[in-house]
């Protein structure tokens, strides 16, 4: 949670500090503030609401200099006011610091402090961070001005980061030392993007994308120096560390609206050209001409051919991914798989071994609660693929293999291209264990994979189509308070994906339901005019759900019905109040072309009820506390 930038280099720091936040807003986004340096005096601006409050009083009050550090918040310590944002100083107010995480000892420290006779001016455990600076830098012996301050000031912050116990990404500025940032990451995302005559600090690389494509992610532990042409990076206990430099080969415009209203329209729209990027070079042909899953790379057939039982194990809407992971899987594989909220997962005691396949599925690769279920899952023993749309993410880098859904970045909170990619990877790789496990057919496999890999056309063709169409019922929604999505098999998880999108952007109360469920209590909700979807894309399921529709219909609900194309000769009117048809696909793999006018049907509703569809309230994407 929360967003991070500095820079140190020759542009009008300021700057490229917005610039910067405003492509970490879906961070967080309750306060925002940043803090720059011209050698004379350190001077900050912090403003509580959204990032234009802070553009605002900037306006009236530029902050000069050329570099400077800067954050967006989402509050877990103290309410989201001017004063709780960062950045927060120490008493000389010569010392900013940014912090993203939690400081778990803070009260204990802010006592010590308060005895030493620091006076704090938040509430939250992020001023501690400069206090600290402070004291061990003024308690620290030698040092006078220049390089000799430089290392005075590492000293205190190391000293620092040894008393503090929980999780930061953090950058320093130091008004005596305007030529450096020092920065310091523990279980919260940190990189370094490196310029000629300048570098920058971002918790994410759409910040500063724009500016340079050759990135460095720090590790838990690192502590880095940061100056204008030079990087050091070292451990806390003073061990120089190298760190891989790579080249992201996005094009910065791709963290551009271009064009739509928002991130998360452009996003849905982006649907197919990620659906093709997630297979890209992961699916061949055998010497007979038929598809075949290319994955060895990725997870060796081995690992495959070990694995005794697999368990899904993510959060939201990775989560909904990981649950229809566990439906593919169950089909088309022997093992036991279960779906586990990473938030639940260490208190139901996992009995995993060495033949336990954990996957772990998240977009950013960064969520504290799937972190820490990674790392519950490593230590019980159990073999460990990540499947995740970050390069270098905490997730990538600490499971054993590793599956990028290569959407590209995804910034609207609510998250849509990179679910598909992910339910195109897990799809991918169930087929891939499945037959190198001998439990699927080679021809059952090669026609998935076909069909897999045509996705992305139907798609393209099937947008444009509903959209309008969709845009009608969501419109008719405007004042709807409770929306019921239900589905049977596949169906289920696709109807938690739909009432998430809907509640998280719209904020209408929305509930998914096995339909079968229904008549077991959620029925008594159902009155006259109840918008109720229904999701029937399994041919085989059908008749039931036809049963389920009349059982809400009875009750005076307004049924909008998802189905294939294939049911267009049903005399459906009777049935449902309106008939979305969704192109047909393997069934199978209906309910990634389904998630689809789901989306739409969240997004236009939140449109219509003017909400802010990118930046939902209480939200944030990344989710880095538990
Ligand atoms: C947050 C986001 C959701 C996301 C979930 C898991 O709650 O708002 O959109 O699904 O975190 O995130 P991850 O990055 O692990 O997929």
């Amino acid at each position: 949670m929360c967003g991070i930038v500095g820079y140190i280099g020759y542009r009008p720091a300021a700057e490229v500090l917005v610039d910067g936040l405003r492509r970490l807003e879906y961070r967080g986004y309750d306060s925002a503030g940043v803090a720059c340096t011209n050698n004379i005096r350190l001077e900050v601006a912090k403003s509580a609401g959204r990032l234009d409050n802070l553009v605002k009083e900037l306006a009236k009050r530029p902050l000069e200099g050329q570099s400077g550090i800067a954050h967006t918040r989402w509050a877990t310590h103290g309410a989201p006011t001017d004063i709780n944002a960062h950045p927060h100083t120490d008493c000389t107010g010569t010392i900013g610091v940014v912090h993203n995480g939690i400081i778990e000892n803070y009260l204990e420290l802010k006592a010590w402090l308060i005895e030493k006779g620091h006076k704090f001016s938040s509430e939250t455990d992020s001023e501690i961070l400069a206090h600290l600076i402070e004291e061990f830098a003024v308690s620290s012996v030698g040092g006078g001005s220049g390089d000799a301050h430089g290392a005075r000031l590492y000293k205190a912050l190391t000293k620092a980061l040894s008393v503090v116990s929980g999780s930061y990404a953090l950058v320093v500025l130091d008004q005596h030392q305007p030529d450096l940032l020092l920065a310091a990451r523990q279980d919260s995302p940190l990189i370094i993007g490196l310029g000629e005559g300048e570098n920058f600090l971002a918790s994410d690389m759409p910040a500063i994308i724009k500016y340079t494509r050759r990135m460095m992610v720090l590790e838990d532990g690192d502590v880095a120096v940061v100056g204008r042409e030079k990087v050091m990076v070292q451990k806390l206990d003073g061990l120089p560390v190298e760190r891989h430099l790579f080249i992201v080969d996005w094009d910065p415009g791709r963290t551009e609206k271009e064009g739509y209203d928002h991130f998360m329209l452009k996003e849905i729209h982006e649907q197919p050209a990620a659906l093709r990027a997630a297979l890209a070079g992961r699916v061949g042909f055998d010497t007979g001409g038929k598809h075949l899953p290319k994955l060895e790379q990725v997870l060796p057939a081995s690992v495959a051919a070990a694995c005794r039982e697999a368990v899904f194990v993510a959060a939201g809407t990775a989560y909904h991914a990981g649950y229809l992971g566990r439906e593919w899987w169950r089909r088309w594989t022997d093992l036991p798989v279960q779906a586990e909220l990473a938030s639940e997962f260490r208190y139901h005691h996992p009995h995993l071994d060495r033949h336990s396949l954990v996957v772990i599925v998240s977009q950013s690769g960064e969520t504290a609660d799937t972190l820490a279920a990674l790392r519950e899952a490593k230590r019980r023993g159990a073999v460990t693929l990540a499947v995740t749309n970050v390069v270098g993410s905490s997730v990538a880098r600490e499971a054993d293999y590793v599956l990028y859904t290569q959407a590209g970045p995804e910034i609207a909170v609510a998250s849509t291209k990179a679910y598909t990619s992910q339910l195109a990877c897990l799809a991918l790789t169930g087929i891939y264990i499945a037959s190198t496990r001998g439990e699927m057919d080679q021809n059952r496999a090669a026609a998935l994979l076909g069909e897999l890999l045509a996705l992305n056309g139907v798609m393209r063709e099937m947008i444009p189509r509903l959209e309008p169409e969709v845009r009608e019922v969501a419109v008719e929604w405007g004042r709807t308070a409770d929306v019921y999505y239900i589905g049977r098999g596949l169906d289920y998880p696709l109807a938690m994906e739909g009432q998430l999108k809907l509640k998280e952007i719209s904020y209408i109360h929305a509930e998914a339901l096995a339909a079968g469920e229904l008549k077991h209590g959620t029925l008594a909700l159902i009155t006259e005019g109840t918008p109720v979807v229904a999701l029937a894309t399994q041919p085989q399921l059908f008749d039931k759900m036809v049963s389920n529709i009349k059982e809400v219909k009875a009750r005076g609900a307004e049924v909008l019905l998802l189905t294939g194309e294939n049911n267009r000769h049903r005399p459906l009117v009777d049935v449902a109040d309106k008939v979305i048809y969704l192109p047909e696909v393997d069934p199978d793999l209906m309910p990634i072309i389904a998630a689809v006018p789901l989306q739409l049907l969240a997004y236009y509703a939140a449109v219509n009820r003017g909400c802010d569809v990118d930046h939902p309230r209480n939200l944030a994407k990344s989710v880095t506390v538990e």
